[in-house]
């Protein structure tokens, strides 16, 4: 098998300690310990790989990558080695100091995350007092400081009436870009499930007041939409096909397909401590495992979409399924298919209290 086209992009989860509990956070149920996170030089070295092997773009990510003190050491190092940094992140441990030092490092771009506009109900989401007005500050430090800034806010049935006024925020806060992204329902979004997903007339709100600020602001401010693929009647290409855009390593030095790749049982997972990033990206048996479509079951392997939706998520065909390798059970083709349908009929007319991201609570 000839050797596949370099990944573009690096998530680099640099720790999984963040200030904040978010009760949908891409991380796994099992965080890593601080006491066993790669050193400066170990990431260094990574950075060193990535960039050699072809990799254009590296999201500095965690938990709060801001709790690392070597972070702007990080930045530069990757600025030098020729990756373009974006910095993904809470806010809430910004300081001038620290943007400076980002600045100064190179830093390309910042993704700064929001739970809600209404401050109450911010903080009630990150389980963190004061977290939303940390986080007002920091945006107007970061297009202060001339930074490029995105907005990202993450939608569920406990906010999703309030887009219209996200987007308002975003304008007012100056940022170029707004992502309005829906929970995504794996690892602790799926443990939270009841308590996040959205009803019908909830996306279909969430829809028309997107589509009404892209009129209104055209030219002005970007907007990317990501709706719950379980009101889709096809998969999404989850990280555009499994080891061919994207690979993630975790603070452990874990490299995984996905963030939430390591759910896959009997697997053992390759690390940079351990081996060299191109061979782990060419060779390593998780990388090889969906990639492409021979190994795609029935329907997929006749579908004529394919090569478009990769077979969907193999993450949440195990969740959904108990398999990786099943058709995602969001295709309306999929033997499984009524896991997502249940799922939905079965949503309590009450959100159920959150179970908080953090140590010990899955
Ligand atoms: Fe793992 Fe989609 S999250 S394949």
């Amino acid at each position: 098998m000839s050797a596949p086209p370099p990944p573009m992009s690096l998530l680099a989860e640099l720790t999984h300690r963040c200030p904040l509990q978010c009760p949908y956070c891409s991380n796994p149920l099992m965080l890593d310990p601080r006491t066993q996170e790669l050193s400066t030089t170990e990431w260094q070295r990574v950075l060193d790989e990535a960039a050699l092997m072809g990799v254009l773009q590296v999201h500095f990510s965690g938990g709060e990558p801001m709790a690392r003190p070597d972070l702007p050491e990080l930045v530069r190092h990757a600025a030098q080695a020729g990756l373009y940094s974006n910095l993904i992140t809470s806010g809430v441990l910004i300081r001038q100091d620290t943007l400076r030092a980002l600045a100064d490092a190179g830093l390309d771009h910042i993704q700064l995350s929001f739970q809600d506009v209404d401050p109450a109900s911010a903080d009630r989401i990150a389980n963190m007092a004061g977290a939303h007005a940390k986080k007002l500050e920091a945006a107007r430090l970061i297009t202060a400081e001339g930074l490029p800034l995105t907005l990202n806010f993450v939608i569920h049935r406990q906010n999703a009436e309030r887009v219209p006024a996200m987007l308002e925020l975003a304008e007012q806060l100056g940022a170029r870009r707004v992502e309005i992204a829906h929970t995504q329902y794996y690892g602790w979004g799926l443990l939270n499930r009841d308590a996040l997903l959205p009803d019908r007339a909830q996306i279909e709100a969430t829809t028309e007041a997107v589509a009404a600020a892209r009129t209104r602001l055209a030219g002005r401010m970007s907007i990317d939409f990501v709706t719950p693929d379980y009101y889709e009647d096809r998969p999404k290409p989850c990280m555009g096909g499994w080891g061919q855009r994207f690979l993630n390593i975790t603070p452990t030095g874990k490299v995984l397909p996905c963030h939430a790749a390591e759910t896959i049982p009997d697997i053992t997972f390759p690390n940079v401590r351990e081996a060299g990033l191109a061979a782990i990206w060419e060779d390593s048996p998780i990388f090889n495992l969906f990639r492409g479509t021979e190994w795609m079951p029935e329907p997929c392997q006749s579908c004529a979409f394919k090569e478009e939706d990769w077979g969907g998520c193999r993450c949440q065909a195990l969740a959904l399924a108990g398999k990786a390798d099943a058709a995602d059970p969001v295709c309306h083709k999929a033997p499984d298919h009524k896991q997502v349908t249940q799922a939905i009929a079965q949503r309590p007319q009450t959100p159920p209290p959150f179970r908080y991201r953090r140590f010990g609570n899955a």
